[in-house]
């Protein structure tokens, strides 16, 4: 029988249903290759019996996960790592990602044993960074090896509890002509090493870079086949560094780990309301929010800079939240209170580089807005939580208890909200509001 041939570019990946000289894909000439086609077996026909479990007849998952005892890093990842999970840690070059892993490493190692492949930096870069970070490197093997198959197979007949692949951009596959980072490389990459994790229950760590617009460079599908994506997140400026769950299939999104970059690496921050309602300026333009962030609130600081616009179209500037989501507040406090924002501009951003994207903090946005414009500045100590609907009502928020019982934490008694939101205590010096027409009242003298 003649035996099916297929295309593919070998730089993307890309198939073409017939030979091209160019990909029409990535726009590379001469990289089209035609391979055999291996003939796809016969399924051995219906699933039998035995193949469907009830729900007690599946094992429960009986192994505990290697918990490293960084608090912010375990929490992230939903109570330390899952054995044969694999796992994603992106983020700017120099942000920390190998400062961490080796921190997480050298914590893990003391009871599990860790192979650490550093194809980015030398053996001698590791060390010193190892010596800096005053790491304990018991049952923790580096390896500067970038060939996958070698650290496949060297994970196989070593079965490590925890492989790091330091970074997945510099492997590569000897069998593909490709460059390392290119997408064909990542691909193949990422579906082996999958492979790896499951089939052996090794639990594997890659870090990979970040492209300017802030995906993992290489295919989307690098994403889908992990089963969690952390983001290492941070300002040059700030020391704090943020590590954030975007997918993870063990444990909350959105959750954030707080760390602070020190001369001997990364520190955790464990009380990071505590340094951020510090960092709170209560000058006019400023409001304080509550807002859930994976599993807990956080109070963070809205400032807004409102100023008459010396053009035609009037600015809209905005970092840390959705863009549209300011201009909506603006425009409903524009409808609903006649203060004309249309000939303002507008600066607007969530303090200390955190990234909001809850409804409750529409009333926030409200305020922080109206107190820059009366340039009059909001009570010390006071918190804001509702949605604002487009006619301009004040909506209660979704888990008040827990953003309540925060704030009280920190002896925040006055909290703005909604007139309608079902609370057991409300807090003594709470202001309740069931339109944005009564927020006026909050700047008269
Ligand atoms: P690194 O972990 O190499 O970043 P990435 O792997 O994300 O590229 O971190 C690099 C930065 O961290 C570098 O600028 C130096 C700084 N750093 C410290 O400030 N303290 C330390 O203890 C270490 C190890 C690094
Ligand atoms: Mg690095």
């Amino acid at each position: 029988m003649k035996q099916k041939t297929a295309f593919h570019c070998t730089n993307c990946d890309y198939r073409p249903p017939k030979w091209v000289g160019c990909c029409p894909e990535c726009s590379e000439w001469g990289s089209i290759a035609e391979v055999q086609m291996t003939g796809s077996k016969k399924g051995s026909g219906l699933a039998t019996t035995a193949d469907l479990k009830l729900l007690h007849e599946i094992p429960s998952e009986t192994h505990k996960r290697f918990t490293c005892g960084i608090d912010e890093w375990d929490r992230v990842l939903g109570g330390g790592i899952v054995p044969g999970s694999f796992l994603i840690l992106t983020g700017d070059p120099g942000i920390g990602k190998s400062t961490l892993l080796l921190q997480v490493a050298s914590h893990l190692a003391q009871n599990h044993t860790v192979f650490y492949f550093s194809s980015e930096e030398s053996l001698q870069q590791v060390k010193l960074r190892a010596e800096r970070l005053q790491a304990n490197t018991n049952n923790l093997y580096f390896s500067d090896k970038a060939e996958l198959e070698t650290i496949a197979a060297t994970a196989q007949k070593e079965k490590p509890h925890i492989l790091i692949i330091d970074s997945i951009q510099n492997c590569y596959f000897d069998k593909i002509q490709t460059i390392p980072g290119s997408v064909g490389q990542l691909r193949e990459a990422g579906f082996f090493l999958m492979q790896l994790a499951k089939q052996h229950n090794i639990a594997i760590i890659l870090t990979g870079h970040i492209t300017k617009d802030g995906t993992i460079a290489g295919p989307k599908m690098l994403e889908h086949m992990v089963d969690g994506v952390f983001y290492l997140q941070g300002e040059d400026r700030w020391q704090t560094r943020i590590l954030r769950s975007v997918k993870n299939r063990f444990g909350a999104l959105d959750e954030l780990g707080f760390f602070q970059m020190e001369e001997h690496g990364l520190e955790q921050v464990p009380n990071i309301n505590q340094q951020l309602l510090s960092q709170a300026t209560y000058s006019p333009g400023s409001c304080l929010i509550s807002s859930i962030e994976g599993s807990r609130p956080l109070l963070v600081e809205l400032q807004a800079l409102t100023v008459p616009s010396k053009f035609g179209m009037p600015q809209r500037i905005v970092s840390g939240i959705d863009q549209k989501q300011v201009q909506l507040i603006a425009a409903n406090l524009e409808k609903y209170l006649q203060i004309k924002f249309s000939s303002y501009d507008i600066f607007f951003k969530v303090s200390g580089c955190l990234k909001i994207k809850d409804n409750s903090a529409d009333l926030g946005i409200a305020l922080a807005l109206l107190s820059s414009f009366f340039q009059k500045p909001l009570p010390e100590k006071s918190i804001a939580l509702g949605e604002i609907s487009l006619t301009g009502q004040i909506k209660p928020v979704n888990l008040i208890k827990t953003h309540i019982n925060e704030a009280q934490k920190f002896g925040i008694e006055r909290i703005f909200l909604a007139k309608n939101q079902a609370v057991d205590k409300i807090p003594k010096e709470s202001r309740v509001f069931k339109h944005v027409y009564e927020l006026l009242s909050l700047f008269e003298d």
